[in-house]
């Protein structure tokens, strides 16, 4: 037996962990266990840092419940939620699609459904209301015919409903159906850019960051069509003053929208307009499609 040293202490933990049956498994923990030890290594972690790290982790594992996912809130933070959106993105699909941003914590299954040209809004609080239309195609252009669009947003004051008085009614959010060409248009107002959650152990530590903790005005869009990948993005408004610097790295440049009055193609001429056509890819072969961000029924209420 040789005595472990700071580097010898790598080489031996990956030694007894080269027996994990799983190929998958065995690469992930091997490589993970191998960039611990170095950022270890990197920061000269002491006792007491590697302790506070250990308190941080446990606060962010005490505030996850059934409403709250704070780890993911912490990936979120961190960037690491959008790297592995971006890898997702161009990994084992035909041709690119509309770019995909976070799902986020707010999703919920069973929206309420709306036809063609209603309003996203059941209980107005004001705010400035805008169409947003446009056409879902594939990724070459082509029409696809009656794919279900869930939208679901802040109000103007930068809330959702489950953020609101009665969490369990559902406003701000819906699902559309677009028509035999792919068009679709609907009514709804213009969002307020909201806080992430701040009252927890990742809020916390945005705070010491110094980081404003805001993410800049949107509208989550999902879309799903058989045989396509489900499209989970959302449209950020470009006259945001948190447009450049989203606390959990969101933003695409090709997601970013302006409502602008007399839009060429708006069927609500008396409104401004907000035009994104959805460019859907079509599932690989080998393409799970699985959808990129939480598990939202393992994070929120039941739907009503
Ligand atoms: C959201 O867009 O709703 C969101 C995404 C990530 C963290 C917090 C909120
Ligand atoms: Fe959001």
């Amino acid at each position: 037996m040789s005595d472990l040293d700071r580097d010898s202490i790598t080489v031996e933990a990956l030694r007894q962990m080269a027996s994990t049956p799983d190929p998958r498994l065995r690469e992930v923990v091997t490589a993970a266990v191998r960039h611990l030890h170095d950022f270890a290594r990197d920061v000269n972690l002491t006792p007491d840092e590697w302790l506070t790290g250990i308190a941080f982790l446990t606060a962010v594992g005490q505030n996850c419940s059934a409403v709250r996912q704070e780890f993911i809130l912490l990936s979120d933070v961190l960037g690491l939620s959008r790297l592995v959106n971006v890898m997702h993105d161009h990994a084992g699909r035909e041709a690119a699609g509309t770019e995909t941003s976070l799902l986020g914590p707010f999703f919920r299954e069973q929206a309420p459904e709306f036809q063609l040209g209603e309003s996203l809004i059941r209980h107005p609080t004001g705010g400035m209301e805008v169409c947003l239309f446009g056409q879902v195609t594939d990724a070459d252009g082509k029409a696809i015919p009656h794919a279900e669009i869930d939208a679901w947003q802040t109000n103007a004051e930068g809330l959702y409903d489950l953020q609101m008085g009665d969490a369990g009614s559902m406003d701000m959010r819906g699902r559309f159906r677009a028509d035999a060409e792919g068009r679709f248009h609907f009514r709804t107002v213009r969002p307020l850019g909201y806080s992430i959650p701040m009252d927890g152990p990742v809020g916390r530590l945005v705070k010491d960051q110094r980081r404003h903790g805001m993410r800049p005005s949107h509208i989550h869009i999902l879309v799903q069509a058989t045989g396509f990948r489900d499209l989970v993005t959302a449209l950020y408004f470009g006259d945001d003053p948190n447009i450049e610097s989203d606390t959990v790295f969101g933003v695409s440049r090709s997601l970013v929208v302006m409502a602008e009055p007399g839009l060429a193609g708006n069927p609500r001429p008396d409104l401004p307009g907000v035009r994104y056509d959805f460019r859907l890819s079509r599932r690989g072969a080998n393409d799970s499609g699985g959808r990129v961000g939480a598990d939202p029924s393992r994070m929120m209420p039941a739907a009503e």
